[in-house]
């Protein structure tokens, strides 16, 4: 018996852009700069801690309610439609 070397076998490329090596770096460049910005907004945003209670409720607020009415609050797949939301029990809807 032979020893075959082991080769995996290629996969077929991807059509379109995603097959491109790189439109793939391009694509994880841009998103990992876009995440940095984030990342680098979120720090200072979370530092209105120390402006006190309103101003970092202002900030909390403004997150969820960023994207709408696209994204955001009520858009997640366990929020549902507003009107179904029902209050949690011994406390307050949001
Ligand atoms: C030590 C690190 C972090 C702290 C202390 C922090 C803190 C917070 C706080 C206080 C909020 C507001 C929550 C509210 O609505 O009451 C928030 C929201 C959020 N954070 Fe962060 N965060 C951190 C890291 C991150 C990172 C690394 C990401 C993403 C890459 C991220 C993404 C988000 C998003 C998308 C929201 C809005 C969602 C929501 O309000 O429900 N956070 N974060």
């Amino acid at each position: 018996m032979t020893s075959q070397p082991s080769v995996a076998a290629s996969p077929r490329p991807r059509p379109g852009v995603t097959g491109s090596l790189v439109a793939q770096k391009a694509v994880m460049a841009v998103t990992g700069v876009v995440l940095f910005l984030f990342v680098v907004g979120h720090l200072a945003g979370n530092l209105k801690i120390f402006e006190g209670p309103a101003a970092f409720n202002a900030y909390a607020e403004g997150l969820r309610t960023v994207g709408a009415p696209f994204v955001g609050r009520g858009c997640s797949p366990t929020s549902g439609p507003p009107s179904r939301r029902r209050a949690p029990a011994g406390g307050r809807a949001r």
